[in-house]
């Protein structure tokens, strides 16, 4: 066992250590945007021209991005391990791939390519690891069907089977989920649509497709909720700087509020993009002292560095509406709220049971193994907050394969009255390589183990 080290490979079997720890300290740089590290293979895999992306994210799930569209044709280098150069092939030149195109645990990726892959002109199949292959894929499949797109589900869910050589129509769609991976699946089966497209959203969701789209020169429309392309001749390339994830950021802003020392925990280059910063809203509102330090654009996109204080966090009812707008970081939410003073309430959350995990169950089944008093709900969960002092009692929890349930339960060491260890989480890798490392520079006492031996 090695202190302040990442497994690497899905393929094993993974266990965090955390040690009780009272302070974090000092600054950190969150790797890449996963979302935007996605969108940015794509955009750039279809442009015309080279693309030079930095602050890749080089975690499993991008990989598996880039690996999809090396196996139809497209050159991608890496210079540095996050960086990438695409020598785009255009938007029709992608060429068939010889074997099913494997997502591993990445939904964002399965769902972005099932809408693109459905105007390409030969066949192909996604699949994915046991998570993803439980995953539904019907609320993509329907409405590219409803553009012409012929996309088999197998009841529901992976692999999923596209059909190529289909002529494609625009369409208004209205989804019922605020689902950012629905509305880019659309957008991008509409680059190729005869005719205008838009998606409705019944709340507002992430928008990096429209802000990369935007930048490669698509006309894209936004008015409230409802977003509108008209398909472009071409998509041009692009230079593009990668924010860090608010998302993996969120772990380190729970655990500055928790524990920091005097002057501050610093997160630094955090994407601030308001489709995603709903948790920094509702810890505000729990009592939670952030400030944005240095706010810049990167590109489309907002970023900035935040600056975190250890703080007195008190219960609240969570605004549903937000909960869209925080949906990734409700996990390591549930982490603060147990430590707030009084009781926490989240519903409207029920997205959360088909995430990597079903959240809400792991979230549940690992308070309890560790003495948080909490009611869980079919759309979200009850927690009684302890205060100041130790929220959880030593103990061992699963994350259910999770990367954000496992990096969730080891920031809760930083309120622990004795050792938490969490089981299965070599999935930490799909979204934050080197995050052990990260959490034990910043004050975290984690180490890692796998069942063969040292990680
Ligand atoms: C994502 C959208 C969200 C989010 C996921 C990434 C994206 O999923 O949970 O981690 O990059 O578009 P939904 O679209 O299912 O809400």
């Amino acid at each position: 066992m090695r202190r302040g080290d990442d497994c690497s490979t899905a393929a094993r079997q993974c266990t965090i250590h955390a040690q009780p720890a009272s302070r974090v300290a000092g600054s950190i740089a969150v790797p890449g945007d996963k979302s935007i590290s996605h969108r940015a293979v794509l955009l750039s895999s279809l442009a015309t021209g080279i693309s030079e992306v930095r602050g890749f994210l080089a975690s499993e799930d991008c990989l598996a991005s880039l690996a999809a569209m090396r196996a139809m044709g497209v050159e991608i280098e890496r210079p540095a391990p996050t960086e990438i150069r695409v020598r785009g092939v255009g938007l029709h030149g992608l060429e068939a791939p010889s074997h099913d195109l494997d997502m591993g645990n990445a939904g964002t990726a399965m769902r972005l390519f099932t809408g693109l892959l459905a105007a390409q002109k030969f066949d192909s199949r996604l699949i994915g690891d046991a998570s993803l292959m439980r995953r539904p894929m019907e609320r993509v499949a329907k409405p590219l069907r409803e553009m012409g797109a012929d996309v088999r589900t197998h009841e529901g869910t992976p692999p999923v089977d596209v059909r190529g050589g289909r002529r494609l129509h625009g369409i208004d769609f209205r989804m019922s989920v605020a689902s950012a991976q629905v509305k880019s699946a659309i957008l991008l089966a509409a680059l190729y649509a005869q005719g205008a497209t838009s998606v409705t959203s019944p709340a507002p969701c992430r928008d990096h497709s429209e802000r990369m789209l935007e930048s490669a020169g698509v006309k894209v429309v936004t008015h409230g909720l409802t977003t509108r392309i008209e398909p472009p001749g071409r998509l041009a390339s692009q230079s593009l700087a990668v924010p860090g994830d608010f998302s993996s950021a969120a772990f380190f802003l729970v655990a500055g509020l928790l524990g920091a020392a005097d002057e501050g925990l610093m997160l630094l280059n955090v994407g601030l993009n308001p489709s995603r910063t709903g948790l920094l809203d509702i810890l505000r509102s729990m009592g939670g002292r952030i400030e944005v330090e240095n706010p810049r654009m990167s590109g489309a996109e907002p970023v900035g560095d935040l600056r975190v204080h250890r703080s007195r966090l008190h219960g609240i009812a969570v605004s549903e509406s937000l909960v869209p707008l925080a949906i990734d970081e409700i996990p390591v939410l549930f982490v603060a709220a147990a430590c707030a003073e009084g009781d926490t309430v989240i519903a409207g959350a029920e997205e959360l049971r088909v995430k990597e995990s079903d959240r809400i169950a792991a979230m549940g089944a690992g308070f309890t193994a560790l003495g948080v008093m909490h009611s869980v709900t079919p759309d979200g969960m009850r927690i009684r907050g302890r205060g100041e002092g130790p929220a959880f009692g030593a103990g061992e929890v699963d994350s259910c394969g999770d990367h954000r349930i496992a990096m969730a339960f080891a920031i809760a060491s930083l309120r622990a009255s004795g050792p938490i260890v969490v089981h299965d989480t070599a999935n930490v890798a799909t979204s934050f390589p080197g995050f052990v490392g990260s959490s034990c520079s910043a004050g975290l006492d984690l180490s890692e183990s796998d069942s063969g031996g040292a990680c």
